[in-house]
């Protein structure tokens, strides 16, 4: 039984695009902006225990059309989004009349902020991601209406929260009070999901650098969130792209924001550590 759903995964991949370059990353550089020096392949971190031998962006998966896309600000259509939150940012909002630059000045005060999350907060007892811990703001500093997981407006302030970390190593704690939620997060991640029975692993850690249809595999790093997709043209967040692999292994899949999705953007996080942020990257 078991091996018929091992061939319909095992057909997947053999369905490949042209030539397979073996190793698939690229040696390219990334600089954005001229002066933003990008670390793009890293040490792997201690807890990968050999898993991979290399940590490497999914940057370098892309082709080259996509790859400059990155490299300036101008070209980069992320960026857009990036400036409409610079305006929401200025604006106040809910009950208290007030805006995030009230409280925290200007957008570059997050300067290292993306780095460190999902992490532990002592007060809530929970670990936090970024759109968490806004949305305590938004609701209990601002008594505004919390953003929906993953909507535009909550992306678009998550990246341009990360823009001002960019080039930044990635630097996510795994252990003390997150412990437990980066084990859960380690669980799922290596639990065969769907009739094709596939982890994330299966595909990021083992066939990174194959092709599955026309698409390239990367190690499939969270660095680059929120990614902007030419494919959906807009930015997207790691909740909506986790989502999108289950479904593509034809499972059931956990919700945006669910404490199942918070562990793994954790877990997936640590297995980036080292790697720059480079949010908003760009994507296909
Ligand atoms: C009334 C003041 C106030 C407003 C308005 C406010 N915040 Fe905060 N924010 C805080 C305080 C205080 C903290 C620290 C809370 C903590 O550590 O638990 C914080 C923490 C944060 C953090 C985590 C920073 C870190 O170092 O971990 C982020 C991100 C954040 N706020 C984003 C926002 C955004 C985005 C807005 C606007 C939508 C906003 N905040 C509006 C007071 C405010
Ligand atoms: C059937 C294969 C497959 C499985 C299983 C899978 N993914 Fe993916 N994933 C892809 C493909 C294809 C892409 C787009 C190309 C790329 O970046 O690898 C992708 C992209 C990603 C990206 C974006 C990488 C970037 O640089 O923008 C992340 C993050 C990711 N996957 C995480 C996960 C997680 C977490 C799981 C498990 C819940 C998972 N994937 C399961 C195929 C898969």
């Amino acid at each position: 039984m078991k091996t018929r759903t091992m061939t319909v995964a095992a057909a997947l991949f053999a369905l490949s695009a042209p030539a397979l370059t073996a190793g698939g990353a690229d040696d390219d550089n990334l600089t954005i902006n001229g002066n933003i020096e990008m670390t793009t392949k890293a040490e792997p971190a201690a807890h990968l225990d050999g898993a991979l031998p290399e940590v490497i962006s999914g940057w370098h998966f892309r082709s080259d059309e996509t790859q400059e896309l990155e490299m300036d600000d101008f070209d980069n259509p992320g960026m857009i989004f990036v400036d409409q939150a610079r305006e929401a940012w200025n604006t106040a909002e809910g009950s208290e009349g007030k805006s995030c630059a009230d409280c925290h000045n200007e957008p570059e005060s997050m300067a290292g902020v993306r780095t460190v999350y999902p992490k532990w907060n002592e007060e809530a007892g929970e670990v936090r991601t970024i759109q968490m811990q806004m949305n305590d703001c938004r609701e209990n500093r601002m008594g505004a209406e919390p953003w929906k997981y993953d909507a535009s407006a909550a992306i678009n302030m998550e990246a341009l929260i990360s823009s001002v970390s960019r080039g930044m190593p990635m630097d996510v704690a795994t252990d003390g009070p997150a412990q437990e939620t980066w084990e859960q997060g380690k669980e799922i991640y290596y639990t065969r999901y769907g009739k094709l029975e596939l982890a994330c692993a299966s595909c990021h850690e083992l066939n990174y650098g194959n092709y599955i249809r026309a698409d390239h595999l990367s190690q499939g790093h969270t660095n680059g969130f929120p990614t902007y997709r030419l494919k959906n043209a807009k930015l997207n967040g790691q909740h909506s792209r986790f989502k999108g692999c289950v479904r593509d292994t034809r499972a059931e899949t956990f919700s945006p924001g669910s404490p199942e999705f918070v562990a793994l953007e954790l877990y997936v996080a640590s297995r980036g550590n080292g790697l720059s942020v480079e949010g908003p990257s760009v994507r296909n």
